[in-house]
């Protein structure tokens, strides 16, 4: 091996073209999700205050914005839902008229090739905002499985091209897996949160989902951010139970997570860049304090290097737009 004054690895980095020709890492539109929330209502396009550039979109207004995301290149939509009523069991996640599966039948009939990926869990519809039943002051683990079972047929029956349990609970791929199978849903491939953190980075979302605990945290199922080997554990039994692909949330305090993941196990890896993460920068930028363009850009070109797949990020539609203008 050379080294200086012979090895000069500037030279691959003084001429703009060839720079580029040595880039090891590309972000393209295609390798993103777009994460949108979806409400009752007509007209509603709502802002969510700390994701500035997200909205609160009622059926009609989502109808204009799938055609945007499919246009700019994204290839995929993962669905958030605000129902109408919350409850203890939070029966409109499984309702076949509930606001995600009205969302899937405009989505496909709109914009019939983009990909429409579900979140199956209970958080955003149970007035007690946890991800699973509760029983004797706990989550029932095993009652939750049911649950989601019908949420993730529902959704498949609406036409869900993907569906996505992010409920964290022990079992829940292999039983939505089964359920799929015996409704004649074998084909629908299952996206699991496979090492979803207990993070503070979800707060901004909560706003939007209305979704907070009302008692408690989720640290009983969602993971300990210090255990890299336990998340390998998660993702390995999701894997085994019949995970499609695999996701670690959030991306940017768990790229080691990510880099592990993608040497130890061969699925397609998902990282979902969360909602914290994205007001961070929306509002450092909004103050001037940081370059938004190149901030975002540098960021998710980390999360890329350390092996994800498909990204899912509230920056898809800016990154489109910055790609695609580029020269
Ligand atoms: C539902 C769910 C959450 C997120 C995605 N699915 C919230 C949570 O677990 O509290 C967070 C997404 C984000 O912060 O962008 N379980």
């Amino acid at each position: 091996m050379p080294t200086f004054p012979q090895l000069r690895l500037r030279r691959l980095r003084e001429n703009p073209t060839l720079r580029d020709m040595v880039r090891e890492t590309y972000l393209s539109p295609r390798d993103f999700i777009f994460p949108l929330f979806v409400t009752h209502g007509r007209d509603i396009r709502d802002e969510i205050a700390p994701m500035p550039g997200i909205y609160h979109l009622s059926l009609d207004n989502l109808l204009t914005e799938v055609k945007e995301v499919a246009d700019l290149g994204i290839p995929g939509v993962i669905l958030f839902g605000l129902p109408a009523e919350k409850d203890s069991s939070g029966s409109e996640a499984y309702d076949d008229h509930g606001i995600i599966q009205e969302a899937i039948g405009v989505i496909k009939q709109a914009t019939p090739d983009l990909l429409v990926i579900t979140d199956v869990c209970l958080c955003e519809y149970t007035s007690h905002g946890h991800c699973g039943v509760i029983h004797d002051g706990g989550i029932d683990n095993d009652r939750t499985l049911e649950l989601y079972q019908r949420i993730a047929i529902s959704h498949a029956k609406a036409g869900a091209d993907v569906v996505a349990p992010s409920g964290m609970m022990d079992g829940q791929v292999k039983a939505i897996r089964g359920a799929l199978d015996h409704e004649t849903f074998q084909d629908t491939p299952i996206m699991a949160y496979a090492a979803k953190h207990a993070s503070a980075f979800y707060g901004p979302f909560r706003t939007a989902a209305n979704s907070t605990p009302q008692f408690g945290d989720r640290k009983s199922y969602q993971m300990d951010p210090a255990n890299p080997r336990m998340a390998l554990r998660e993702i390995e039994a999701d894997i085994e139970e019949g995970a499609d692909i695999i996701m670690v949330k959030p991306a940017l305090a768990y790229l080691d997570v990510i880099s592990k993941a993608r040497q130890s196990f061969a699925p397609p890896i998902a990282a979902y860049n969360v909602s914290g993460e994205y007001s961070m920068i929306k509002s450092a930028a909004a103050n001037g304090w940081l370059d938004e363009r190149s901030a975002t850009l540098e960021l998710l070109t980390g999360i890329k290097r350390a092996g994800a797949d498909i990204i899912i990020s509230y920056h898809a539609k800016d990154v489109a737009h910055w790609l695609n203008s580029r020269r």
